[in-house]
């Protein structure tokens, strides 16, 4: 059935001329070697070629015309290929002749190298790609590409819209379940080499014996797919497991304690990758409860993994509630006086803007601001802020905007991009994260169309140049079909979409004005939560004179932790870009946009286009009725008639408050609320 479980890893049957193309390439398959992942390439392939075709492949011990060749340095196999620069994880894969015979050689220096690129031979079959003269090399650009889970002890996961967590720790260790080898599939064919199991919201449980046993259990599963497993831990895991008086990073108790925890876990799992730490952070614990730096929390934790070859993943999404300082600004005033004081072994993990996750945010100003110490990117791929699971809201332009923001560290070009892989201020230990959208669902993801989001996260933690419409043609091609009938219009649906719930939702830069707690649907008129920064009149700040949150130096000065050249841009609402308007300005109702109208009819004229963008969205699914299976087509037709009420519920909830602080008629023509 086409209830979505097989991802984008469907091999179903293509048509004949396809398929004999693919069958010319496929006689059999030359390895040499034997190890656990290179099984996995083999029946891969495998499984792909007789998705596609029907025949079903042999492992061959000599070449032969057609045949499809995995081969490493150490296998021996004389190769027209180096692999000289391909690193640990990348491969190279050319048509080529060996021994007189024109065969696929795919070479990469590791078997998990050969595994990635089986996968993306497997992608280019499937995608309808010629397979007769193929010449590609890759590898990774970032080192530690992660998936973040939410997920709780208790099986619940914060954030999450797929349903409960995959994670069966009841019957784990004991019984491994088929799904977190499909899981780590999933994930390996997009090049993902890490996963942390557990919640940042940790529970110092996490690190008991028992769940040391069970996360030894999936990283068993996921080693030969190439994915390490990493931990959440909680500050005070040492007072409330083991009853020690202090979880002050200085004192050579806690220390001892930690380094024998890290012992502990390095036994059961050799190739653990490390801790994920949130720490002072909404009410979590940690280092400065004892007045200590967050640079003496991590390096403590540091020193207890780096015997081990583990890392350390610092959180800087911190804000506390009894500091007056703007929310935005609160994450680079603990962190940039830390550059150079962490350890080597510690990342610093900072989220992709400054609040957080919203529809669109200005990127985090930490980024180019902590040259000596490696930032890792946070991003989200559960759409907590972006519709959840009904709303198609395609994230790869989101990833693509922050990734290739100009943060003119070290002048023009000293893109985002360029400091997460390390090579602005030549780091060696890179990485990026993102917090999963996975979950129990048959689907995975909550929606056919979220499953993009996984994807596009893969993609583009291992080639963060890759443009957000290249994948999302790669996704639809996988998907769906590579019927151009159906990948055009579906790209160009899912190319506008981020930007339509950013009109409907948060238009010129506004943000955080969803309904409490939940974050579902709007709530801009909120002012009665316990902490002010939690309240959506704490950042749209409108009142009959005007809209936005002044974060020039007349207001919070926030642009003043960006590079100058940036700074002076945003100083000014002339020059700020004008999707950050509100973000940056206080602005008066009457400002004219670029457009010549009104802030407020533009707003107006925003959330109009928010909602005609879903419609759009609507007729263009329903055109694809006779081209989609039924299963897939009901579920996407539902959630849009979902997203087209919200939408309008958006708009209307929207401009109906703040008509009721600015008294200001709809311009002429906007539509009457729904
Ligand atoms: C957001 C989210 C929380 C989460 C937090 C974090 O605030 O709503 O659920 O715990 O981010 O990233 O730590």
């Amino acid at each position: 059935a086409e209830d979505g479980y097989d991802l984008w890893l469907r091999y179903r049957p293509v048509e004949a001329a396809r398929s004999t193309d693919i069958a010319a390439r496929t006689t059999g398959i030359v390895t040499s070697g034997d190890s656990p992942t290179l099984a996995i390439a083999v029946a891969e392939l495998q499984r792909g070629v007789e998705g596609m075709t029907g025949r079903q492949i042999a492992p061959l011990s000599a070449l032969r015309p057609g045949a499809l060749v995995l081969a490493t340095p150490r296998t021996g196999t004389a190769m027209p290929i180096d692999t000289g620069r391909l690193g640990d994880e990348g491969y190279a894969i050319r048509s080529t002749q060996m021994s007189g015979a024109p065969v696929t050689l795919i070479a990469a220096n590791s078997d998990r190298g050969l595994l990635y690129g089986v996968y993306h031979w497997l992608r280019l079959a499937q995608g309808g790609a010629a397979l007769d003269r193929i010449d590609l090399r890759s590898a990774p650009r970032i080192g530690l590409r992660l998936l973040n889970h939410w997920d709780n002890l208790d099986g619940t996961v914060e954030r999450g819209y797929a349903g409960m967590s995959i994670w069966d720790w009841w019957r784990l260790p004991d019984y491994k379940g088929p799904r977190y080898a499909d899981y780590a599939r999933a994930n390996a064919s997009l090049g993902i080499n890490g996963t942390v199991l557990n919640n940042v919201n940790a529970k110092a449980e996490s690190l008991t014996p028992a769940y040391i046993a069970k996360a030894a259990a999936l990283a068993h599963v996921f080693r030969p797919y190439g994915i390490r497993v990493y931990l959440s831990v909680r500050w005070t895991a040492p007072m409330e497991l083991d009853g020690l008086k202090t979880a002050d990073p200085l004192d050579p108790q806690v220390a001892a304690w930690w380094k024998a925890k890290a012992d502990e876990i390095y036994r059961a799992i050799p190739d653990f990758g490390g801790f994920l730490v949130k720490a002072n952070s909404e009410g979590q614990p940690g280092p400065q409860d004892y007045k200590r730096t967050h640079a003496d929390g991590a390096n403590m934790l540091a020193a207890a993994v780096k015997p081990h070859g583990g890392i350390v993943m610092w959180r800087a999404f911190v804000y506390q509630h009894d500091n007056p300082e703007d929310r935005a600004k609160q994450a680079y005033s603990d962190f940039k006086p830390l550059d150079g004081q962490f350890a080597d072994n510690v990342m610093v993990q900072v989220k992709n803007g400054a609040i957080d996750f919203q529809p669109r945010e200005p990127f985090h100003p930490l980024f180019g601001a902590m040259p000596r110490t490696p930032l890792m990117m946070e991003f989200q791929i559960t759409k907590e802020y972006l519709g959840q699971s009904t709303h198609l809201t395609y994230l790869g332009p989101l990833f693509e905007e922050v990734l290739k923001a100009d943060t003119f560290a070290k002048g023009r070009g000293s893109t985002v991009a360029k400091v997460i892989d390390g090579s602005l201020d030549g780091h060696r230990l890179t990485g990026i994260a993102g917090v999963a959208n996975i979950g129990v669902d048959r689907d995975w993801s909550g929606s056919i169309f979220n499953q993009a989001d996984w994807y596009a996260f893969g993609r583009m933690a291992w080639n963060p140049d890759l443009p957000a419409e290249a994948v999302a043609r790669e996704w639809a091609a996988l998907a769906f079909s590579p019927d151009p009938r159906i990948v055009d219009p579906v790209v160009a649906m899912m190319m506008g979409s981020r930007e339509a719930a950013v009109d409907y939702m948060t238009p010129l830069g506004l943000s955080h004005v969803m309904a409490t707690g939940h974050h579902y649907g709007p709530g801009p008129w909120v002012s009665d939560l316990a902490r002010p920064e939690w309240n959506p009149v704490y950042y749209h700040k409108a009142d009959a004179s005007g809209i936005g949150f002044d974060r020039t130096a007349s207001g919070s000065d926030a642009v003043a932790q960006y590079a100058p050249q940036v700074a002076k841009m945003l100083a000014n609402p002339k020059t700020a870009p004008e999707r950050d308007l509100l973000w940056f300005h206080h602005l008066p109702w009457s400002y004219r946009l670029k457009s010549g109208e009104s802030l407020w009819d533009g707003m107006v004229h925003r959330y109009d286009r928010g909602v005609a963008y879903v419609e759009d969205m609507q007729r263009t699914w329903d055109s694809l009725r006779p081209l989609i299976d039924p299963e897939r087509f009901a579920q996407t037709q539902a959630f849009l008639r979902i997203q087209r009420r919200e939408a309008q519920w958006w708009r209307d909830a929207s401009i109906a408050y703040f008509q009721s602080v600015n008294r200001l008629p709809l311009p002429a023509g906007s539509a009457k609320p729904a």
